[in-house]
């Protein structure tokens, strides 16, 4: 069993929480930086009111003291899962890490945006060839330092669960609905074939929110994750 996490990235809180409001059974939310901008502190509140887990994805990645100090805000807030870079490095994740109570810290390592030689070339042109390895690499080096979970595209979950073992929680954003497996089509981005590859946690945003009918596409999506 995964877990659905609902993305929302809407224009504000209100629209935010008629939203989740509608969801039947709804466990978990994603707020980015966008809405946490906009109205974060109160939403936040509205949403813990509401017994809700919270993914705070703000992508930390500065001194270690700074992050630390994020971490025990979000902490102290109530959120139950935020993001920190990977590239941030060991000490950074650390010292969050010891901060964060209850939360559970998970790594971003590749952002998908990049393409190889864009990557390698913002690193300075230190290495090269696939992103793939790279994605492993980060990935054993944040758990190694304290992160509970990671951020990992569809394509890379079967590495990245070897890599970590049984435990850790594997999050995969850029799950699509449509198809639910069941038929033989088992097209990456579907939640089932994530799930057998070894996530944990779905994260989905627009197919949800942007749907003409919400709760029937998240409903099909629960159904496919159970
Ligand atoms: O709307 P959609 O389902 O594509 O939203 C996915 C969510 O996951 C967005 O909040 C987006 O910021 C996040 N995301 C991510 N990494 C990606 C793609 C999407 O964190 N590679």
């Amino acid at each position: 069993m995964a877990e659905i996490v609902v993305a929302l990235d809407l224009a504000d809180a209100d629209e935010a929480l008629r939203l989740v409001d509608r969801l039947p059974g709804v466990r978990w939310v994603k707020l980015g930086p966008v809405l946490y901008v906009r109205s974060g502190p109160r939403l936040v509140t509205a949403l813990k009111d509401r017994g809700l887990r919270v993914f705070l994805d703000l992508k930390w990645y500065d001194i270690p003291n700074t992050v630390a100090e994020a971490a025990r805000a979000a902490a102290d807030a109530g959120i139950d899962l935020a993001t920190v870079h990977a590239l941030g490095g060991a000490r950074m994740i650390e010292a969050a890490r010891a901060a964060s109570r209850e939360m559970r810290l998970a790594a971003v390592t590749v952002l998908t945006s990049f393409d190889p030689a864009e990557y390698w070339e913002a690193l300075g042109g230190i290495g090269g060839g696939p992103i793939r390895g790279e994605v492993v690499r980060l990935t054993r080096m944040a758990v190694g330092a304290g992160a509970g979970a990671v951020v990992t595209s569809i394509e890379e979950v079967a590495e990245v669960r070897e890599a970590v073992g049984p435990d850790l929680w594997v999050v995969v954003p850029g799950i699509r609905p449509r198809a639910l497996a069941g038929d033989d089509q088992r097209r990456a981005g579907e939640p089932r074939p994530a799930i057998a590859a070894g996530a944990t946690h779905l994260v989905v945003g627009r197919p949800i929110y942007q749907a003409k009918d919400p709760v029937q596409v998240y409903e099909e999506l629960c159904e496919a994750v159970t």
